[in-house]
């Protein structure tokens, strides 16, 4: 029997404690938490308020060094933000206001390739914003957009980069109950059609389900690894089923029954049999 080696993962997070330095106090937020992200895999990264979720992708994104471990995109060390990772964060304000949602994305696209002609640029920016469903505002500013609008000029801007990962953190939080399903729906359909690789974080179980192929479960501060689980099997029309209550049911008690540090040991990973 001929065995195949497995690809090497996009994106490897290994062992990684992440700190913070606050006057003479030291903030652990993450401690030793691995995992690997493979191309086109939607993984989500789920857990309490201060579990150190917005400090993984900012460590991902380079704006922050591991104390101890290492991550590594395509086998190589992160060391430093580049145009292969873009975030998109919760806030309405990560556009530039003075900017029409067009040159938002041209902006974006042309600090990141250099080499990009103006026209190719524009070219590139107004396809993004038609997947969004934005093609009739590329000259509004804005200030004249809902939150949700602004939220897909975000994620324009960010397709349009290509990058190798997409990250997110929390992007539809502060949206409406309604829009945020829209915008879910929409990432599941962006996704679908462009086949990119995405590590979302979220603090909701229901989200994490329906964005997620696969969802990390960490503890409370300081985050570590409770569990890893499957989620391919659910989307955005799946919130009522038995099988989505119960899967959702499970990541509760496995985020909040279990006593913290008794939890399994760091790298312990389950799979998701509801
Ligand atoms: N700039 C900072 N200086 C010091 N400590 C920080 C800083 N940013 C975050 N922390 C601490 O690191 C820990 C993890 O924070 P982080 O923002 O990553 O949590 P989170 O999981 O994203 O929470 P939330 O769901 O509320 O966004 C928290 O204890 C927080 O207080
Ligand atoms: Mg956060």
């Amino acid at each position: 029997m001929t065995v195949h080696a497995l690809p090497t993962p996009l994106l490897q997070v290994d062992n990684v404690s992440l700190e913070y330095a606050d006057g003479a106090r030291i903030v652990r937020a993450t401690h030793r938490v691995s995992f690997d992200v493979h191309e086109a895999d939607r993984f989500v990264l789920l857990g309490p308020s201060g579990c150190g979720k917005s400090t993984l992708l900012k460590a991902v994104a380079g704006f922050i060094a591991p104390r101890e471990g290492q991550i590594r995109l395509d086998g190589k060390a992160v060391s430093a933000p580049g145009p292969d990772r873009v975030v998109v964060f919760q806030e309405f304000d990560q556009l530039a206001p003075w900017k029409t949602v067009r040159q938002n994305v041209v902006f974006g696209l042309r600090a990141a390739e250099k080499k990009l002609s103006r026209a190719d640029a524009i070219a590139r920016a107004d396809e993004a914003l038609e997947r969004v469903g934005l093609a009739g505002f590329a000259e509004a500013y804005p200030h004249t957009l809902s939150g949700g609008m602004k939220q897909r000029v975000a994620i324009a801007r960010a397709l349009a980069m290509r990058p190798r990962v997409l990250l997110m953190d929390e992007p539809f939080a502060a949206l409406d109950a309604l829009t945020r399903q829209r915008m879910q729906a929409l990432l599941l359909e962006l996704a679908e059609q462009l086949r990119f690789t995405l590590l979302f974080v979220t603090h909701s179980i229901e989200e994490a389900l329906v964005v997620g192929t696969r969802v990390l479960l960490l503890s409370p501060h300081p985050g570590q690894v409770r569990a890893e689980l499957n989620a391919h099997q659910f989307d955005a029309s799946s919130g009522a089923s038995v099988a989505f209550q119960q899967a959702s049911a499970r990541i509760h008690r496995l985020l909040f029954d279990e006593p913290a540090d008794i939890a399994a040991p760091l790298r312990a990973r389950q799979e998701a049999t509801p």
